[in-house]
């Protein structure tokens, strides 16, 4: 009772957002944990791929960098978690590895143990979670903020911060490519992914090509076409699927449209994209860049269309958006529920086509503006991501004393199967979407504890 009193106060005396004197340690657990060298998983093999690297690389040159911890506001942790995996799982070992509790994580540092104590919310990390199966993490670790890209599983308003999705290599240039003389209009070029992972939602890409591959209006470009749809697809075109429901024992659900259906499947298929730097012309080429929910709300897509200078046409339901607290994305990118777009593909189309020249010109500039925000670079002090991400930190947490009372009187546990293909952490957000399943959510069941 009187740790959550402290915290309280604690939390009162912080300023707002956007503080100014904003200082951050970087709680450093050595090289063995952060270094170069973490090539045990081929997803995690580049640190550059990682928030956490870019956090660390961009504060150690920052002016808000302090070498005091009383005095710094943010103490971040500069752990990439690389190191401790097993059966080629990223982060499967860090309960074994981090047994020792905070005082492993912080080399038994007194100052930094006492400051966990006192103010766990001061402290952040930044965990790369390609999936909600990896969140293996012990629990004490949830006292600090995490910064994730896939909000997926952990995420939680109020609390955690959410990070763009790194596109590597960056832009050489920081100036917007220039937003006249775009040939396509509206353009998706990437994965369908599986449609029957966790359908409906997971479906959504598949119904947008089916749909759109042949639109005068729509460049839709998919890469796995056969193998992501070829395959389920019935025999006989005009046939049902051989099962309603999709599920990943039966992914034989997946019809095209009578509007389509007579198209050969070459069309919208991706065989002419032949690189990367190809693949990146289409984008600066097109006026809207679809950003479609795959298996995963996120996508790097998202990233790479606002690097582009190509208006993001948002439709993945993100429980929320990279710094949302400071941009208004109303003002430089247009979003579509999962359901609406499911429903009718075109209808999608038609709002945009509909759109006034002279409001997408708005929205054109406006992206310029906010794109080098959206930029990983080696420099806390440029405007970027990582600039953003510490203000983000910098900024109080909302919920904290909700969350610290819970895990303080150890009543806290994460879900032990979290429901897959939720937007974690908003029980009611994945409602209102209408997402079906389960809703085992995070912090739904924080606060149902109280
Ligand atoms: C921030 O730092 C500057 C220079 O160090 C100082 O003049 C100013 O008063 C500080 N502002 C706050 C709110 O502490
Ligand atoms: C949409 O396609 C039609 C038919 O090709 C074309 O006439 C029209 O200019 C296109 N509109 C836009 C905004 O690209
Ligand atoms: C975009 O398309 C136009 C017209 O086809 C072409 O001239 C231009 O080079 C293209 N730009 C990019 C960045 O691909």
């Amino acid at each position: 009772m009187r740790l959550q009193a402290a915290l309280l106060v604690a939390v009162a005396a912080r300023g707002g957002a956007g503080t100014p004197n904003c200082t951050v340690y970087i709680a450093d657990p050595g090289t063995e944990f952060n270094s170069a060298s973490t090539s045990e998983f081929p997803g995690s093999a580049t640190p550059e791929k990682h928030v956490a690297h870019w956090m660390h690389t961009g504060l150690l040159s920052s002016a808000l960098r302090t070498s005091r911890i009383q005095e710094a506001r943010v103490i971040f942790v500069a752990h990439y978690f690389l190191k401790h995996q097993e059966k080629g799982w990223t982060l499967h070992d860090w309960k074994r590895q981090l047994k020792g509790g905070p005082a492993r994580l912080f080399n038994g540092n007194t100052e930094l143990l006492r400051r966990w104590r006192d103010r766990p919310f001061d402290f952040a990390i930044a965990p790369m979670l390609p999936s909600c199966a990896e969140v293996r993490a012990p629990v004490w670790l949830d006292m600090a903020r995490w910064v994730v890209i896939n909000p997926w599983c952990i995420y939680r308003h109020g609390y955690d911060i959410v990070a763009p999705p790194i596109v590597s290599p960056s832009p050489a240039s920081d100036a917007s490519p220039r937003a006249n003389a775009r040939r396509h209009f509206i353009t998706y070029v990437g994965k369908l992914r599986k449609p029957y992972l966790q359908p409906p939602m997971t479906k959504l890409r598949f119904l947008m090509w089916s749909h759109l591959r042949a639109h005068p209006n729509v460049t839709f470009l998919a890469e796995d076409v056969q193998k992501a749809a070829a395959p389920y697809l019935p025999s006989d075109g005009s046939a049902q699927p051989r099962c309603a429901v999709c599920k990943f024992s039966c992914k034989q659900c997946i019809a095209l449209p009578p509007a389509t259906a007579h198209l050969p499947l070459s069309v919208g298929s991706m065989e002419e994209v032949q690189s990367r730097a190809h693949y990146q012309t289409y984008l600066k080429n097109s006026t809207f860049c679809l950003v479609l929910r795959g298996d995963h709300e996120n996508s790097r897509r998202f990233s790479e269309a606002i690097l582009a200078g190509c208006v993001p046409v948002l439709i993945a339901d993100m429980p929320a958006w990279p710094f949302a607290r400071r941009l208004d994305y109303k003002k430089f990118s247009y979003e579509f529920s999962w359901a609406g777009a499911s429903r009718d593909p075109l209808l999608v189309v038609n709002e945009l086509l509909r759109l006034p020249a002279g409001e997408i010109a708005v929205k054109q500039r406006e992206l310029a503006r906010v794109r080098p925000l959206f930029q990983y670079r080696a420099d806390a002090d440029r405007p970027g991501a990582v600039q953003q991400l510490v203000q983000d930190l910098c900024a109080s947490p909302t919920k904290t004393t909700e969350l610290m009372s819970v895990v303080a009187r150890g009543t806290h546990k994460r879900p032990s199967k979290p429901s897959r293909g939720l937007a974690g952490g908003a029980d009611g957000h994945a409602k209102r979407l209408g997402y079906p399943g389960r809703t085992s959510l995070y912090e739904l069941r924080v606060s149902a504890r109280r």
